[in-house]
């Protein structure tokens, strides 16, 4: 059984957020059957600007905009899970994700959903408790409205779950908070592995499952 995982990058740049859904997808592509996809939203992407003109043709065409999304739309339906990551800006996720997000609305208006489809979510900020949960909250609430099955951390339990907390290019130079990890503790890479390997698992588990009751 193969399943497909995406990942997409919610930050303009090419920074912690990339790095940390590569690390979720690198653990995701070990398992066997399991392909990945990465994507980042770096660069123009427009906003949803309610035109009333969706669905144009799904799904060869969803959007009037022509832009990343064209390549994004066809990416979503074919994955089983979904990794959206994003940097916290003020508070929240990225202009660029909450685009991509808004961008979905065709997919409800040509009667498509995305359920069955697995998805997880990471975040990082600069602060501890500058907002990852509510990053994470965003996320799990485009899930909810997609019809995606929101999954959190499956073999580390505790820590990280909502989030990390690592300033604009500390992971690219392995740099630490101080106060962020002490020797021998969970990374942030095994962090973004646990939740690549819960996405791909649990994937497989419903695709499983689906086949089981004739429900694809
Ligand atoms: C416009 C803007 C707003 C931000 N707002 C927050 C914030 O509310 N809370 C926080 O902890 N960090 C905030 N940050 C810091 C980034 O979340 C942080 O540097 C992150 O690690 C950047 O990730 P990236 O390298 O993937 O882009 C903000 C950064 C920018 C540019």
């Amino acid at each position: 059984m193969n399943i497909k995982i995406l990942g997409i990058s919610g930050s303009p740049r090419r920074g912690n957020t990339q790095q940390m859904v590569m690390e979720a997808l690198n653990a995701a592509a070990e398992i066997p059957g399991v392909e990945t996809d990465f994507v980042s939203l770096r660069g123009r992407l427009s906003p949803c600007i309610d035109c009333e003109k969706c669905p144009v043709n799904p799904p060869e065409q969803f959007c009037v905009i022509k832009d990343k999304m064209d390549e994004i739309y066809p990416k979503l339906l074919e994955a089983d899970g979904i990794i959206l990551g994003s940097p916290v800006y003020f508070g929240t996720v990225t202009a660029q994700l909450k685009a991509m997000m808004d961008r979905c609305r065709p997919f409800g208006r040509a009667g498509i959903s995305l359920k069955y489809k697995v998805g997880g979510a990471i975040t990082v900020g600069a602060a501890r408790n500058g907002g990852q949960e509510k990053a994470v909250g965003a996320i799990v609430d485009y899930y909810l409205l997609t019809g995606i099955l929101p999954v959190g951390l499956l073999r580390i339990l505790q820590t990280g779950a909502m989030g990390l907390a690592f300033r604009s290019g500390m992971i690219e130079k392995d740099e630490w908070p101080v106060e962020y990890l002490p020797e021998g503790k969970v990374t942030w890479a095994d962090q973004c592995r646990d939740i690549g390997v819960t996405v791909a698992t649990t994937s497989r588990v419903i695709r499983a499952g689906l086949k089981a009751v004739d429900a694809e």
